[in-house]
């Protein structure tokens, strides 16, 4: 089949569009080309999708499969739709998991309730500084896809994306600090939920639901697993042999400014107690539709391979330095597990 790819250089799009090149498609990538290079095999259309009438190098070309990553961008969806969608045999929107209005419970299908749609698009900035935002504008994509594609369109409300090529540094983390072992600090909430799925699973599940044409809305996760099970988990697969992990309650890492989630100075997948059901979303529709998984140990080798070749002294986008990490864990609050 002809598969374009919006996007293609980074990530997810890049995963997509190498495991359909290996699928032997002509895949043809649409984006600036700034974020990095197209898989060996597809073809890069420079397009910017901030220009006006920025699709114009797309229009008037028959695709047997689109799959559209736009992030944030409301715009960007609704004009691909307008120059790409009546000529599109099937369409893969990614949206993601944020789009649902409740965090905290656990189990949720895609029939919980949403946020209310926002059509507009918005910035990194803006991002950060209105969280449902994210989902909001998600929820809009997702309803102008389904009302011009119908039976044609796939949504895939995607959970944290991990594995080879992930810049966020977050789940990262984990293998590459465990990995060094000696005293690791971890958050104490060893029965939070956690739940990743590998790049490559949902490229792969992408692009199969591309040939067979397969429609509907669908929570791309993968399982979900204890916090303090998948840290056994990691030290068991890819741990030093003297590794100590050293639960440090809720209220010292307050205490210490540790940050939840992503960035600077944070212990990453740690999420506060109002966003605990983020990570256990049910998966039981898209693994009936055909998504599947490889063993997560296999995705932590995978990931500390990735990350020694980008180097693990590196300064990291997200996580503790060993400075932090070591001032934390001489003050008090900290117990051996
Ligand atoms: N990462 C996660 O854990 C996670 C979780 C849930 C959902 N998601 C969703 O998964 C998707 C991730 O996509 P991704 O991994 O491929 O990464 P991405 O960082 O969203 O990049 C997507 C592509 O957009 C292109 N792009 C950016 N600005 C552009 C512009 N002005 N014009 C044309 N193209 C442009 C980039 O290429 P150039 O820069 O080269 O133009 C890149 O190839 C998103 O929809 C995200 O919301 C991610």
């Amino acid at each position: 089949m002809r598969i374009l790819v919006l996007g293609g250089t980074a990530f997810l799009s890049h995963a997509v569009a190498a495991d359909a090149v290996r699928r032997g498609h002509e895949v043809v990538c649409a984006a600036r080309g700034t974020s990095g290079n197209v898989p060996e095999g597809a073809t890069l259309v420079k397009v910017d999708r901030h220009a006006p009438d920025g699709l114009a190098p797309l229009a008037g070309i028959d695709f047997d499969a689109v799959v559209d990553v736009a992030t944030m961008s409301y715009p960007w969806v609704r004009e691909a739709l307008r120059v790409l969608g009546t000529r599109a045999r099937h369409w893969t929107f990614v949206s993601s998991i944020n789009v649902y209005a409740d965090a905290v419970t656990a189990g949720q299908n895609e029939d919980a309730a949403l946020h209310e749609p926002a059509e507009s698009g918005a910035s990194a900035l803006e991002r950060i500084e209105h969280p449902h935002l994210y989902g909001a504008i998600k929820v809009a994509c997702e309803n102008a896809v389904r009302a011009a594609l119908d039976e044609r369109a796939l949504i895939v409300r995607s959970g944290l994306i991990v594995g080879p090529g992930d810049v966020s540094d977050r789940f990262g983390y984990w293998p590459a600090r465990i990995s060094r072992g000696g005293r690791v600090a971890v958050p104490d909430v060893p029965e939070q939920p956690t739940q990743v799925l590998d790049v490559r699973d949902l490229a792969a599940w992408i692009v199969g639901a591309g040939e067979q044409g397969i429609a509907g809305t669908y929570n791309g996760v993968g399982p979900s697993l204890p916090f303090g099970n998948l840290l056994d988990l990691i030290v068991k697969t890819v741990g030093a042999p003297d590794t100590d992990l050293v639960p440090v309650s809720e209220e010292h890492l307050d205490r210490a400014g540790v940050q939840v989630w992503r960035g600077p100075k944070s212990l990453p997948l740690w999420v506060p107690p109002e966003d605990r059901g983020f990570m256990a979303h049910d998966h039981t529709r898209a693994v009936a539709a055909g998504l599947t998984h490889r063993p997560i140990e296999d995705v932590v080798r995978d990931v500390l391979a990735h990350e020694r070749r980008l180097g693990l002294d590196r300064e990291r986008e997200a996580g503790l330095t060993p400075a932090e990490e070591a001032e934390l864990l001489r003050k008090p609050g900290g117990e051996p597990r």
